[in-house]
């Protein structure tokens, strides 16, 4: 499909996000020296407004590069990432980032209170104090923080306080769209569960799109409608939530599910090939 085309049908069917064929290499030293490896290959699909959708496969299949491609901390070698039809590569860079909020796998929060951190960016743009105030506490308080942490420092909350001190960061903006990276990966269980309720009410409730990655089949039964299933950079399926797990049509996505796809396995090149036609020939070079 060309990008035109994509932009064409994203309006028709209000497609907040598109992703068109995008191919992304990587390594490669200068002068030429050092092997290139393909880490995204001709991976397309498109996330509906208001919709959670999910980006699943093992480790190294390249879910952190392709969610990065969505908000321009990345750009493909080749195809085209679409917001609202309008090509990412063209939009201006701080607008893209107010309106596609990002969570990344560990919550990296400044050294200062918890308000300093929520409203960083808020400051930067220059909303006058009280204002910015206002609008922290409210997305502290959509994460489930009472106000009491405003003044707390970030560094002795726990793991899971700042995660979603990470959340309430990203919502300030008020975000179309939020791209989440294994945000729970890091946290015990019942932290966990608090953040995966926090990202369905953002989206049933508030109507904030969601793009979750994740390993974790169960994660994705309880956040996605629909996801897309990546092994060695590749799109191998995509479909409804829960329907996606019960019945898979490609065989990567089956031995995925059933645990049969280890880390290294979702490495381009470096993986099993299962001799089917979805699965991608093991070391294929071409991205
Ligand atoms: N900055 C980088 N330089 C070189 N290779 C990278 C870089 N980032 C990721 N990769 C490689 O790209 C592949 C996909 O990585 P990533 O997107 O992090 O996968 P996932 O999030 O699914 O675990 C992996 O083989 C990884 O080693
Ligand atoms: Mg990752």
């Amino acid at each position: 499909m060309e990008a035109g085309e994509a932009i064409t049908e994203s309006r028709g069917n209000a497609h907040k996000l598109e992703v068109v064929a995008a191919s992304l290499q990587r390594g490669g030293r200068a002068g030429g020296i050092g092997a290139v490896r393909p880490v995204l290959r001709d991976v397309s699909f498109s996330v509906r407004s208001g919709e959670a959708f999910g980006i699943i496969g093992p480790s190294g299949a390249g879910k952190t590069t392709l969610l990065r491609l969505l908000n321009g901390l990345e750009t493909p070698d080749r195809g085209s990432v679409l917001v609202d039809g309008e090509d990412v590569a063209r939009m201006d860079v701080l607008d893209l980032r107010r309106r596609v909020g990002m969570v990344f796998q560990s919550p990296a929060l400044f050294p200062g209170t918890v308000g300093s951190n929520v409203c960083y960016s808020l400051a930067i743009r220059g909303i006058p104090d009280d204002e910015r105030e206002c609008r922290g506490l409210a997305c502290l308080g959509r994460v489930g923080l009472w106000d009491e942490f405003w003044d707390r420092s970030a560094s002795e909350l726990s793991q899971g306080e700042q995660q979603r001190v990470a959340i309430a960061r990203a919502l300030v903006n008020e975000p179309e769209v939020l791209l989440m990276d294994e945000p729970t990966s890091a946290l015990d269980p019942t932290s966990a569960s608090r953040i995966l309720s926090v990202v369905r009410s953002l989206n049933r409730d508030v109507g904030v799109t969601i793009v979750f990655v994740t390993h974790l089949m169960h994660q994705a039964r309880e956040v996605c409608d629909r996801a897309l299933v990546l092994v060695g950079g590749r799109s191998v399926e995509e479909g409804h939530v829960p329907g996606l797990f019960e019945d898979p049509r490609s065989e990567l996505t089956r031995r995925f599910i059933a645990g049969e796809l280890d880390a290294g396995s979702g490495t381009p090149g470096g993986g099993p090939d299962c001799g089917r036609a979805d699965c991608g020939p093991a070391g294929e070079g071409g991205a």
